[in-house]
């Protein structure tokens, strides 16, 4: 771990590289958590230098994270940021960059260490990993060589399956790192913690105790300025296909035997294969596509776009410990307000013995897991009402991660995600066939919506929940959309 490493980022001018990597790398490197020996080499286009690509890095770790800021560490980080101008499809820039490396490598001994980040167009990943490949960059006999890729991973079944094979024909899978950043979430992680180091909810975790599991991501944003990336990709890939279905995998999954990157990631996969397909001519039944008002008068926007900015599903896992159990899952943009959150509705009491009216149903238990933003747990049941002969009230116990570990500050996902890379550890990346078989998934629902069986296209106001059709589709069921998070 505390070998010399250098990290290199493709796409260095972007977005991501300032708002996430390296705030996340300053944060890591105050928290001394890095090699002693280690380097950041952007790389992009732009004829930046050094001098430059540091000072830009300074203002936007001042402008996106100014709590995370310190003159004076960021005086002593600095010196490690550098700055190669190139392009991975130019052969000459290759060269160059592989002698800057060395160069900047020399002073050290080896074994030097390197992740490759690629934050630049899906489009480049497999011409950029095979010319990684030629250059030879990936090879490892001085040193780990790993890849780490962003999101999405091909744009459909056919396209992960190719770029998964052309990766692998330069890489072995063990390098590779494929972002899904949601898994570096705190309260992600916490799942497991809570299912399988409590002994209290695993006995009650399936089809004989649980309803129904809701899992919604909501956000207040619209597209913005991403229109170019999310026009003609939208929720179903750009939320779904990933993030939606990793939290699914996560609450529904077998306890592993151990908490190591293999028997957590086939555990996953096993989720994920028994999920029943929605065929295409049940499209209209189980899911629902909607757009907000506005987002076709969106810059970049093609003026008939069909692209859907909610969705909301109902899967059926089929195993023995989910059969019959419906997840309804659902996310959109331009929302009423962000919340992710994994509600789990428990079964009614079989008999109510207390003398109630009929009309009056009592609330079924219910356990949410705030995944964002106020992270923690809420767990509501019956509380007898004071005072009264038997009268009930739905009560609420709550834990926030505020409250019992406000000295620790929550890191942004990247910083975990990026020490894990650097630690060898894969357990919170995606492999390859998760990412196949959630395509398989989401291609299907994807077809369904271009068949004649597609649910319509329904619009929906910015700033409310979404379109009535999804409080349908699970009112259909007997149920509604509910969100203990915000009430808290
Ligand atoms: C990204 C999507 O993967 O996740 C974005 O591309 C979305 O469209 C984002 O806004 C949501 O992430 P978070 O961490 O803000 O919930």
């Amino acid at each position: 771990m505390n070998e010399p490493t250098t990290i290199v980022i493709f796409g260095a001018s972007g977005d991501l590289t300032g708002r996430k990597l390296i705030p996340s790398l300053f944060n890591l490197y105050c928290k001394k958590r890095l090699p002693d020996n280690f380097r950041v080499v952007g790389v992009a286009r732009r004829p930046w230098n050094d001098e430059k690509f540091r000072s830009d890095m300074e203002s936007d770790l001042k402008e996106f994270a100014p709590k995370k800021y310190n003159a004076e560490t960021w005086s002593e980080f600095a010196p490690n940021l550098f700055y190669q101008p190139g392009d991975l499809n130019v052969t000459e820039d290759i060269e160059q960059l592989k002698e800057r490396l060395v160069d900047l490598e020399g002073q050290s001994e080896g074994p030097n260490n390197r992740i490759y980040y690629l934050a630049i167009a899906p489009r480049l990943y497999e011409v950029s990993i095979k010319n990684l490949g030629e250059a030879e960059l990936v090879n490892e006999s001085n040193g780990w060589r790993r890849v780490v890729i962003e999101k999405p991973f091909g744009h459909d079944l056919p396209s992960a399956k190719a770029l998964n094979a052309s990766v692998h024909r330069t890489l072995h899978e063990s390098q590779i790192y494929r972002i899904d950043h949601y898994l570096g979430k705190e309260t992600v992680q916490n799942i497991l913690v809570f299912r399988f180091a409590n002994s209290l909810f695993e006995p009650v975790w399936n089809r004989n105790y649980i309803d129904h599991v809701q899992i919604t991501a909501a956000e207040a944003v619209d597209i913005g300025h991403r229109a170019g990336y999310y026009d003609g990709v939208g929720v179903m890939r750009d939320m779904m296909q990933n993030h939606m279905l990793q939290l699914l995998s996560l609450v529904a999954m077998e306890p592993p035997a151990s908490f190591e990157a293999d028997p957590l990631r086939n555990e996953k996969v096993k989720v994920l294969s028994s999920i029943r397909p929605i065929p295409p001519s049940e499209s209209g039944k189980h899911t629902v596509r909607g757009q907000y008002k506005g987002y076709l008068e969106a810059k970049g926007v093609a003026s008939d776009s069909q692209t859907a900015t909610y969705t909301a599903v109902r899967l059926l896992v089929d195993n023995w410990r989910w059969q019959g159990v419906p997840f309804y899952l659902r996310s959109g943009k331009a929302l009423a307000d962000k919340v992710t959150e994994i509600s789990i509705f428990f079964k009614r009491p079989p008999h109510m013995m207390f003398p109630r009216p009929e009309d009056i149903k009592i609330e079924a238990n219910d356990l949410s897991i705030c995944v964002q933003p106020d992270e923690g747990i809420h767990f509501s049941f019956q509380a007898k009402v004071p005072d009264t002969a038997a009268d009930m009230r739905n009560v609420d116990m709550s834990f926030h991660y505020e409250d019992s570990f406000g000295e620790v500050a929550i890191p942004d996902a990247y910083e975990r995600l990026l020490l894990d890379v650097i630690k060898g550890d894969a357990s919170l990346f995606t492999r390859g066939d998760s990412i196949e078989l959630a395509w398989g998934l989401v291609d299907q629902i994807l077809e369904g919506w271009e068949s004649e069986n597609a649910p319509p296209l329904v619009t929906y106001e910015p700033g409310t929940w979404g379109p009535s059709a999804a409080d349908d589709l699970v009112a259909h069921d007997g149920f509604t959309w509910h969100l203990s998070c915000l009430h808290s």
